[in-house]
């Protein structure tokens, strides 16, 4: 029997505690590649101490394992060309900077051989800033502004994706008005129920993004006759976090059997079929590899140009996720730690709520998408028994969860610090200063160095933003 007693609060996956001995477990696909144990215990990424880590950066704090980072994208670029080129087609990645962008990762993608995906003024100035090819920049967004439309023609941003009738018109003038033939893709509603949290899945009926057929049609008969624009091809994105690899195929199958038809008016060189690809974030997590996803699309395409007697497309994929996911980790100090008691079943059972000092401000994805991650101790082994755990941040809001339920070290105390993987993506994009939090720093750790990507936002940033400050501080 294990040693700690099976909690009915425990979700199906952790209804078997685990042995102490397996608490400090680094389950490999879930933890950057780099991140071990000391002999001592202690957390160790990109050859750098979790402790000094936070000593020299502060805490919470965004830890990106560079290594990591330029070996999952050179790693994707190799897959999507194989699994491609096996069918004969041509394939370029765009990394969907929405994911995590600083002005190094857009360049560590770019020497990575990707282009990228920018879907706010923001991002494009980054991507700029950054020195990416504007020819290899997407730009995206089911409403861009006109100024955001002109700053990527004039800037020669290679394609920029049509989200909608009104825009087709919009554009056309600002491109006229510049002087430019801008290269367009249309981006389709397939239809396509993917399988992800309904704020993630971005191609059913019933939400904001894209063109029906029908209206794809008309849209793209009014590019190949208005000046200034030209039809670069089709694009789909079905949704973010998914491991269904059955939603990319039919979308695939989709848009190539729609490119069929349109071929007969002209030509329609590139399909961009997005990203969306899931990660691992918990160790009972199972995501099917780039590699894997990668051959089942292209057996897709494939197949539906062989049955409608096309020529292949060139094929553009979007990953953002599976890219720097893993790669990211954030570190937390315990500031307080409490065990509540759950009535359950006719009894009591207990709840060890652990509160670190972060929270939804860094992480808003559990919050957002009652997304589920892991947490492990970072500076120290345990030969505590485990206890059923929820880490939890430190907002005025009970949904302010960090880790729903994971099993840690009982004597995990004020102090400790604690390691949550797989926050590379959607954490710091999605942070905010709610309660006036400051915004952790990103660093880079590689070969027992790390270096400061993007510092931390303070309360004095902050406080420089408001108009009635004095400056002095109090
Ligand atoms: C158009 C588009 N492409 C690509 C992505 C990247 O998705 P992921 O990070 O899941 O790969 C997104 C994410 O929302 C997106 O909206």
């Amino acid at each position: 029997m294990p040693e700690s007693e099976v909690n009915p609060l425990a979700p199906a996956r952790l209804a078997t505690p685990p042995r102490s001995t397996d608490l400090g477990r680094l389950d490999a696909g879930v933890w950057s590649a780099t991140a071990h144990r000391a002999d001592d215990g202690e957390l160790v990424i990109g050859g750098v101490r979790a402790s000094a880590l936070l000593a020299e950066h502060g805490s919470p704090l965004y830890v990106v394992d560079e290594q990591d980072v330029r070996e999952r994208a050179a790693a994707a670029v190799a897959d999507f060309a194989a699994a491609l080129a096996a069918i004969g087609a041509e394939v370029e990645l765009h990394y969907a900077s929405k994911a995590l962008l600083t002005i190094d990762i857009a360049r560590w993608m770019q020497e990575a051989g990707l282009g990228l995906d920018v879907a706010s003024a923001g991002e494009l100035e980054v991507a700029l800033a950054a020195g990416i090819d504007p020819a290899r920049i997407g730009l995206h967004g089911n409403s861009k502004p006109d100024a955001l439309l002109r700053r990527a023609v004039t800037a020669g941003v290679g394609t920029i994706i049509v989200d909608s009738q009104q825009e087709v018109e919009r554009l056309a003038a600002v491109a006229a008005e510049a002087g430019r033939t801008q290269p367009v893709l249309v981006r389709i509603n397939s239809g396509i129920h993917a399988a992800t949290h309904s704020y993630l899945a971005t191609s059913h009926e019933d939400q904001k993004f894209g063109l029906t057929f029908d209206e794809a049609r008309a849209a793209i008969a009014r590019i190949r006759e208005v000046d200034g624009l030209e039809l670069a091809g089709l694009h789909s994105h079905i949704g973010s976090s998914i491991h269904d690899a059955a939603g990319f195929g039919a979308a695939a199958d989709r848009l190539m059997r729609f490119r069929a038809e349109l071929l007969a008016g002209g030509p329609v060189p590139e399909v961009n079929l997005g990203g969306g690809f899931g990660i691992a974030y918990l160790p009972s997590d199972d995501a099917t590899p780039l590699a894997e996803l990668a051959r089942g699309i292209a057996a897709e395409v494939e197949r539906a140009c062989r049955e409608t007697g096309t020529d292949l497309p060139r094929l553009t994929f979007e990953p953002g996720r599976s890219l720097v996911g893993t790669g990211g980790t954030t570190l937390y100090t315990v500031g307080t730690t409490k065990t509540v008691h759950v009535p359950v079943d006719g009894g009591t059972a207990e709840r060890r709520y652990i509160s670190v000092d972060g929270g939804m401000s860094d992480n808003a994805r559990p919050a957002l998408y009652e997304a589920d991650y892991c947490a492990r101790l970072a500076n120290r082994d345990s030969d505590a028994a485990p206890a059923l755990a929820r880490v939890v941040g430190s907002h005025c809001e009970s949904g302010d969860v960090v880790v729903d339920a994971d099993w840690l070290p009982a004597d995990t105390a004020p102090g400790d610090l604690l390691a949550v993987p797989g926050t590379g993506a959607y954490c710091f994009s999605l942070s905010n200063h709610y309660n006036y939090f400051e915004r952790p720093a990103v660093v880079a750790v590689r070969d027992g160095a790390s270096r400061t990507l993007v510092r931390r936002v303070t309360i004095h940033d902050l406080l420089a933003l408001d108009t009635a400050w004095a400056g002095e501080e109090h």
